[in-house]
C-alpha cells in the first residue's frame, strides 16, 4: 500500500504526456553514400554525427564509414569501442563522454550514432540520453543479439558496483536500423549467444517460434541467419519483442514475460564476466526455469524435457559451475527488490505460455539444482 497525500495541501500538478514514436529499418545498404538512412533524424546542411563504432566493425568499415559522411558533407568523429561485457563500465561511459563533448553536436539535429552488439548500443545510448539531458542517437546492431533485443528496445546502461546494468535510463531511440549481413563475421558462439534470447521468447510467448526453432534453428546457425527461415525466425523475434515492449516500454507494470531467464542469469553472469555470454546465461536460466517450472507443478515433464532438448540440439549451455542454491536464491531476492517487493518470476505453464509467480521457495531450488546438475552429468 502507498501513503496517500494530503489532498487539501496540493498547491499544483504537472501532467505530461510525451509521444514514443520511433522505427526498426531494414536496409541491407547502408554504407552506400546515396543512401541517405545513416543520416535520419538529422539536419540537412552543417550536420555533424559522433558515431561510435565496435572495434571489430570498425576494422572493416572504417574507410566506408569515413567516405559516406564525407561524400554526404557530413563532419564525422568516428571511434572505435571494444566490446564485451567486461567494459560496459561508467569508466568507459566517461571516455565516451568526453569524446562526444569535444566533438561535440547541437541538442537536436545531429544523432549520435551507435554501431555494434549490445554492448556499445547500451553504453552510447546511456551517453545519449545523458548528454545535455538527452540527444537523439540511432542504433544499427551487429551482434544477432543486438538485433532481435538490445537494440529494438529503450533500455540503456552500463554495469556498477558489480551489478549488471545498476546505471541507466530508458531513451528511445530515433531510429534502429537492422542489416542482417553483419551477422556474416558473427562467431557462431555469438550466433548463439543471440539464440539464448529467442529460445527464451520462444518458449514463454511463441509456441510456432519454438517450433521453427525446432525444425530449422541448426540450418540458421550455420547459415548465420542469411537463409530463408532464418528471416522468418529473425522477424517473429523481433514481433514478438516488440509486442511485449511497446505497451509497457518504461516498465510500469513490473510482470514482463520477457524477464523469463533474466531472473537467475544475471548473477551468474556477473560472477563469471570474462568468460559467459550474456545469451548464454540467459540459455543457462531458461534451462533452470524450466526445471523449476515442473517442480513448481507448472510444466510437464514431458514439455521440460522438450525445452531441454532444443537447448541442447541448438549447442546451447543449460548448465554452468556456479549453478548453486545460494547463489540463485540471491538472485531471486536481488530480483525482488527489482520488482518492488514480489518475485514476480514468469514461467511457463506449458511452451509458449506465461504466468508469474511469487512463492517460489528455497528447497525448490534446492531441487532444481540437483535435477539441472543429474542431467548434465547424464548428457554432458
Ligand atoms: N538494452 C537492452 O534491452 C538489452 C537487451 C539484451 C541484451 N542487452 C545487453 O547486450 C549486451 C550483450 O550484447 P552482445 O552479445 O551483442 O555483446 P557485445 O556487444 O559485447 O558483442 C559481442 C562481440 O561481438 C563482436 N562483434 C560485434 N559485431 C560483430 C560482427 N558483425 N561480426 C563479428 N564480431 C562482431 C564484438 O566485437 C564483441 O566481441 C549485454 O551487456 C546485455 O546486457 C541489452
Amino acid at each position: 500500500m502507498m501513503i496517500n497525500l494530503d489532498l487539501s495541501k496540493v498547491r499544483w500538478s504537472v501532467k505530461h504526456q510525451k509521444e514514443i514514436n520511433y522505427d526498426i529499418i531494414v536496409d541491407e545498404n547502408i554504407f552506400d553514400p546515396q543512401n541517405k538512412i545513416m543520416l535520419i533524424g538529422g539536419r540537412k546542411k552543417n550536420s555533424r554525427r559522433f558515431v561510435v563504432v565496435d572495434e571489430f566493425i570498425y576494422q572493416l568499415n572504417y574507410e566506408k564509414l569515413k567516405s559516406y559522411f564525407d561524400e554526404n558533407h557530413v563532419k564525422s568523429k568516428i571511434v572505435s569501442f571494444q566490446s564485451g561485457e567486461k567494459n560496459k563500465t561508467v569508466e568507459n561511459f566517461i571516455r565516451l563522454f568526453k569524446e562526444l563533448d569535444e566533438f561535440p553536436i547541437d541538442r537536436r539535429g545531429e544523432p549520435v550514432i551507435a554501431i555494434g552488439g549490445g554492448v556499445v548500443t547500451d553504453i552510447v545510448g546511456f551517453v545519449a540520453s545523458c548528454y545535455r539531458r538527452g540527444v537523439p542517437h540511432v542504433k544499427i546492431p551487429t551482434t544477432l543479439m543486438g538485433y532481435v533485443d538490445a537494440a529494438v528496445g529503450i533500455k540503456t546502461g552500463v554495469n556498477f558496483n558489480e551489478h549488471k546494468n545498476r546505471m541507466g535510463s530508458f531513451e528511445p531511440p530515433k531510429a534502429v536500423i537492422l542489416n542482417k549481413l553483419f551477422l556474416k563475421t558473427l562467431p557462431t558462439r555469438h550466433i548463439l549467444n543471440g539464440l539464448g534470447e529467442i529460445v527464451k521468447l520462444a518458449v514463454i510467448k511463441d509456441l510456432t517460434l519454438f517450433e521453427y526453432l525446432e525444425q530449422d534453428g541448426a540450418e540458421c546457425i550455420e547459415s548465420k541467419f542469411q537463409n530463408q527461415s532464418g528471416q522468418e525466425i529473425l522477424d517473429l523475434s523481433i514481433a514478438g519483442m516488440l509486442e511485449e515492449l511497446q505497451p509497457n516500454l518504461y516498465e510500469s507494470s513490473l510482470e514482463r514475460s520477457v524477464d523469463f531467464g533474466h531472473t537467475f542469469s544475471p548473477i551468474l553472469e556477473m560472477q563469471d564476466v570474462n568468460n559467459l555470454l550474456h545469451g548464454e546465461a540467459v540459455a543457462i536460466d531458461v534451462a533452470f526455469s524450466v526445471v523449476l517450472a515442473n517442480i513448481h507443478s507448472l510444466l510437464s515433464r514431458s514439455e521440460q524435457e522438450r525445452v531441454l532438448d532444443l537447448i541442447r540440439k541448438l549447442g546451447l549451455p543449460y548448465y554452468h559451475q556456479s549453478l548453486k542454491p545460494e547463489l540463485l536464491w540471491e538472485s531471486l531476492i536481488e530480483r525482488t527488490h527489482h520488482r518492488d517487493g514480489l518475485q514476480r518470476v514468469p514461467l511457463p505453464p506449458a511452451i509458449g505460455k506465461c504466468i508469474f509467480v511469487n512463492d517460489i521457495k528455497y528447497e525448490e531450488i534446492v531441487q532444481a539444482c540437483n535435477v539441472l546438475e543429474n542431467l548434465y552429468s547424464q548428457h554432458g
